[in-house]
């Protein structure tokens, strides 16, 4: 099973986000509204056998951990600046209470044996990712400005476990489990 950890984003957010497709550019693969999402771990490969260990990760860093209410922020990309590879949003608000939860999760990610990429955790949300050896007509105008996602907000208050399956018409997501952050009650 390919696995990751996420943080889900509500419909109207989603919407939002959508409008900022850029629809001419074909050099770039645009993530389709319904499945975009916050990547607090990616997990790669797992066996079955392990999500009862994920249940229990989960399940300590969800409660010991804040909900926050989270806002969309600026636009930004990774990779060198004319031909970014990668397109996203970036997040304001509760950001303490989003790193704090990721760091969570991370470390007990890896005390379970989890291996994780040692890149430090930058809060975002990607929309779109260059296609490779995509040729480009034109200089892409990202950041968009105005930015359209404004200051929409959503509250950050549960931990998703996502399995995502990939095919050629690109990946599809299913919720495995939820963890609601703080304490039990
Ligand atoms: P991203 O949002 O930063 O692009 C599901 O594939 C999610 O896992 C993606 O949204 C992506 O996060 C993240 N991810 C991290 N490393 C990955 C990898 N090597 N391959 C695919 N997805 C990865």
């Amino acid at each position: 099973m390919r696995l990751f950890f996420a943080i889900e984003l509500p419909g109207d957010v989603r919407e939002t986000l959508g409008t900022l497709r850029l629809a001419e550019r074909n050099d770039y693969r645009w993530v389709d509204p319904s499945l975009l999402h916050v990547t607090l771990a990616f997990l790669g490969q797992q066996p079955e056998a392990r999500l009862e260990q994920l249940r229990l990760v989960g399940t300590t860093a969800a409660e010991a951990s804040q909900a926050g209410v989270l806002r969309l922020g600026q636009a930004g990309s990774f990779g060198p600046r004319r031909e970014p590879r990668v397109l996203w949003i970036g997040l304001d608000g509760d950001v303490a209470a989003l790193l704090d939860l990721q760091a969570r999760l991370a470390r007990e990610l890896r005390g379970a044996g989890f291996q994780l990429e040692d890149r430090a955790f930058s809060p975002h949300i990607t929309l779109a990712r260059r296609r490779e050896g995509a040729r480009s007509a034109s200089a892409l105008e990202w950041p968009p400005v105005p930015n359209a996602a404004g200051e929409q907000h959503f509250t950050m208050d549960h931990l998703t476990l996502v399995e995502s399956r990939l095919s050629p018409r690109g990946p599809s997501y299913t919720k495995l489990l939820e963890f609601p952050l703080g304490p039990a009650v």
